[in-house]
C-alpha cells in the first residue's frame, strides 16, 4: 500500500521526479517547519545555552498537542451524548473515550522523561521564563471544564483562574463557552437518567433495592443480637447504624441534594440510581457498554488525578515546597490542594462501592424487563434493518437511551 501522504524515496528509487500531481509531502502535510521550528531557547537567545531547556519545552509542546487531541475527542463525545443516542453509538463512544484514557495514561508516564532534568540545570534557565507558567495553559482549563470541574469546587487560588487570559479576548471567549456548554458529567447524567428500569410502573428497580437493603440490613442486625461476646456485639450493631445511615443518604432525596450542595455528590438522584443499577447488571447484554463507559469515565478521572500528582511530586523535586511559582502560587502548596476529590468530576461513580450489597441480594431482573431489554421490536425512529442489534443470544431493542 502506498504512504497516503506521497512518498518521495520510493519516487526517486522508481527514477520518477515528483511534480505538483504527486501530492503533498510528509513535512508539507504536517507542517513539520512550523511544528519542529517552533523550539526557541531562552537561554540560548541569552548566550547561556542550558542543554535541557529544549527538553523542557519539547514536553511542554508534546503536552499541548496531546491535550488539543484530548479536546477534539471530548468535544465529539459530547456531541454524541447531547441527544438520546443509539446503542450502536455506544461503540463510537468506547472507543474515543478508550482513547482519552490511553493518551492520558501516556501524559501520566510523560512527567518521568522531564524528572531527568536535575533542579540546578532547570535553575539554570527558569528565571528567563519567568512569568511563563503551566497555570496559564487555556487547554488545560478548556479541559477541566469540558469534563465538568466547576468553579465552585476549585480550590480558592484556582477560582479566579480566568484571569491570566485577561489580555486574549479569543481565549476569555473559548474558556467562558466552556464553562457555559454542558460539560460532559452534566451529559452523562441526563444519559443515565434516561436508563431503562428506573420507571415506578415497570421494572422499578429502585423500590426493589431499596427492599433489598432493608432486607440485608435486617439479617445483619439479628446476626449481630445473636452474638454473644458483648463487645463484638455492640461493634456489630454500631456499624450496622453506620451502615444505614449511608444506605439513608441515597434513600432520602433530601440528604442526597444536600451532599450535591456541600460538593460530596455531583449525580441527581436519578442518575446515581442508574449507575447502581448499570453496576448491578453489568452482565446484561444491554448494560455492558454502559458499565464499559462508566469505568472509562472513571480511569479519565483516575488519570488526571494520578498526573496531578506526578506534575507536585515533580515541581517538589524542582523547587522545594516554599518556593512560589512562576504563574504567582504558592506553587507545591498550591498544587498539592488539586489533588483533591473537588477535582474529580466523576466522583460519585469511586463512591458506588459504597452502596452495593452482595449478589445473593440483588433483585432478579424480571422476564417483562429482560424482555423489555432484550427483544425483536424496532425502534419507530429507525429504518428496520437498522433497529436489530443482535449481541449474544438476543436481539437487542434499540430504543434510543
Ligand atoms: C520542571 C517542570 C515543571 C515545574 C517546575 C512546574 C511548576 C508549576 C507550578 C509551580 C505551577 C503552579 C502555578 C504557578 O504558580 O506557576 C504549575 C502549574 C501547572 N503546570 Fe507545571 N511545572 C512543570 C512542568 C509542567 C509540564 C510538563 C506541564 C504540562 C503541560 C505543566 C502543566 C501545568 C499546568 C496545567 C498547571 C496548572 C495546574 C492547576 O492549576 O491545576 N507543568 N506548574
Amino acid at each position: 500500500m502506498s504512504c497516503p501522504i506521497g512518498n518521495r524515496y520510493a519516487d526517486e528509487q522508481d527514477g520518477a521526479q515528483l511534480g505538483e500531481e504527486a501530492g503533498m509531502l510528509y513535512g508539507e502535510y504536517l507542517m513539520l517547519d512550523k511544528v519542529l521550528g517552533a523550539q526557541r531557547m531562552l537561554s540560548k537567545v541569552h548566550n547561556k545555552p542550558v542543554h535541557d531547556e529544549h527538553l523542557f519545552i519539547v514536553t511542554h509542546q508534546a503536552y499541548e498537542l496531546w491535550f488539543k487531541q484530548v479536546i477534539f475527542e471530548l468535544d465529539s463525545i459530547r456531541s454524541v451524548f447531547s441527544v438520546p443516542m443509539e446503542e450502536s453509538q455506544t461503540l463510537e463512544i468506547l472507543k474515543r473515550l478508550n482513547r482519552v484514557v490511553l493518551i492520558l495514561k501516556l501524559l501520566v508516564d510523560q512527567v518521568m522523561i522531564l524528572e531527568t532534568m536535575t533542579p540546578l540545570d532547570f535553575m539554570d534557565f527558569r528565571e528567563y521564563l519567568c512569568p511563563a507558567s503551566g497555570f496559564q495553559s487555556l487547554q488545560f482549563r478548556l479541559l477541566e471544564n469540558k469534563l465538568g470541574v466547576k468553579q465552585e469546587n476549585r480550590v480558592k487560588y484556582n477560582q479566579n483562574y480566568q484571569r491570566v487570559f485577561g489580555d486574549d479576548p479569543e481565549a476569555v471567549k473559548r474558556i467562558e463557552d466552556s464553562e457555559k456548554q454542558p460539560s460532559l458529567v452534566v451529559l452523562v447524567e441526563k444519559w443515565l437518567e434516561r436508563s431503562p428500569g428506573l420507571e415506578l410502573s415497570g421494572f422499578n428497580f429502585w423500590g426493589k433495592y431499596q427492599k433489598a437493603v432493608e432486607k440485608l440490613l435486617s439479617e445483619h442486625e439479628k446476626l449481630a443480637n445473636e452474638c454473644t461476646v458483648e463487645k463484638v456485639k455492640k461493634y456489630r450493631l454500631m456499624d450496622l447504624e453506620k451502615r444505614r445511615e449511608v444506605y439513608e443518604s441515597i434513600f432520602n432525596p433530601l440528604i442526597h441534594d444536600g451532599l450535591i450542595s456541600r460538593g460530596e455528590r455531583r449525580f441527581s438522584h436519578k442518575a446515581l440510581q442508574a449507575a447502581i443499577m448499570i453496576t448491578f447488571y453489568r452482565d446484561e447484554p444491554r448494560f455492558s457498554q454502559p458499565h464499559q463507559i462508566l469505568t472509562l469515565l472513571m480511569d479519565i478521572d483516575s488519570l488526571i488525578t494520578k498526573w496531578r500528582y506526578n506534575h507536585v511530586l515533580m515541581v517538589q523535586r524542582m523547587l522545594g515546597s516554599s518556593q512560589l511559582g512562576t504563574g504567582g502560587s504558592s506553587g507545591y502548596q498550591y498544587l498539592r490542594s488539586t489533588l483533591s476529590d473537588r477535582y474529580k468530576v466523576f466522583l460519585d461513580l469511586f463512591n458506588l462501592s459504597t452502596f452495593l450489597i452482595p449478589r445473593e441480594f440483588i433483585p432478579p431482573l424480571t422476564a417483562d424487563f429482560k424482555n423489555n431489554l432484550c427483544y425483536s421490536g424496532y425502534s419507530k425512529d429507525l429504518p428496520e434493518e437498522n433497529n436489530k442489534i443482535t449481541n449474544g443470544n438476543c436481539t437487542i431493542n434499540s430504543n434510543k437511551i
